[in-house]
């Protein structure tokens, strides 16, 4: 099977503004793609539209060769989503939260055990395990977050800021994390952190008024940029305002 992930000419309108306007973008196995923008750029949307939890009003979305929309179950089975914000389902624990997680994902019951706890070792949930969601803290709902998005072991792994509310400590962990997991993957993440693009992404997506302005490597960007990211990011945003 393909490790990949296709979006073309992807579109949303909400009422009569276009927030998404015509993005397509292709990954493979090994991609760790980095979504950055200004606040309302549309990375949020494309992410949503690219996990099948918004239909696009217009292109399509295929998961390892398998038409999201065509055939959504399929397709899915191969996403891990790490949704903005906090978990659902806060009046359960982590640990049901996690077992539930598992069970909705088809994990047999055998399997499930050993995956759960694997990723409650990896996530280092274990002080948490028994609390409610709603209790714990911003850093430790966001952990929880990456823990459902990773436990079935997706092929296409997509996190909308997972490191944004951790601690420094919890954020290294978990870029260290998405570089182990990189090699059989394709990960597309949000950040407004351009550090973080330099040290997970070998992709650089910049979305801006709904549109693509650039997919290059965070070394190509650069370099086109008087060698630096904050350089690149800055003038990419400001042609985009001075042409709308
Ligand atoms: N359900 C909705 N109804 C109406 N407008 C929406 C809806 N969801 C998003 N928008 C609008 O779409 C635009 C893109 O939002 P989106 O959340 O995709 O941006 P973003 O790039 O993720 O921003 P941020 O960096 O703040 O997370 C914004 O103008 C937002 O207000
Ligand atoms: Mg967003």
């Amino acid at each position: 099977m393909t490790v990949s992930i296709n979006a073309k000419d992807l579109v949303k309108n909400y009422g009569n503004i276009r927030v998404v306007d015509g993005i397509s973008f292709s990954a493979g196995r090994g991609d760790v793609v980095g979504f950055l923008g200004p606040n309302g750029a549309g990375k949020t949307t494309t992410m949503r539209m690219l996990t099948g939890f918004l239909l696009p009003d217009a292109g399509s979305v295929d998961i390892c060769e398998i038409n999201l929309h065509t055939k959504p179950q399929d397709a899915k089975s191969r996403i891990g989503y790490l949704p903005e914000g906090a978990p659902l389902y806060g009046d359960m624990t982590v640990l049901d939260f996690l077992r539930y997680t598992g069970a909705v994902r088809k994990i047999r019951a055998s399997q499930l055990k050993i995956q759960v706890d694997d990723v409650i070792n990896r996530i280092q949930l274990d002080s948490v395990v028994d609390k409610r969601i709603d209790n714990l803290s911003k850093g430790y709902k966001r952990r929880v977050g990456i823990a459902q998005a990773i436990l079935h072991d997706p092929e296409i792994l997509i996190m909308d800021e997972p490191t944004d509310g951790l601690d420094p400590s919890q954020k290294i962990e978990v870029r260290q994390l998405i570089r182990e997991m990189a090699a059989d993957k394709v990960i597309i993440l949000s950040t407004h952190i351009l550090e973080e693009v330099e040290a997970v992404c070998n992709r650089v997506v910049i979305i801006a008024g709904g549109k693509l302005l650039t997919d290059k490597s965070p070394g190509e960007l650069i370099q086109d940029h008087q060698n630096s990211l904050e350089v690149a990011f800055l003038e990419l945003i400001k042609g985009q305002q001075a042409r709308t």
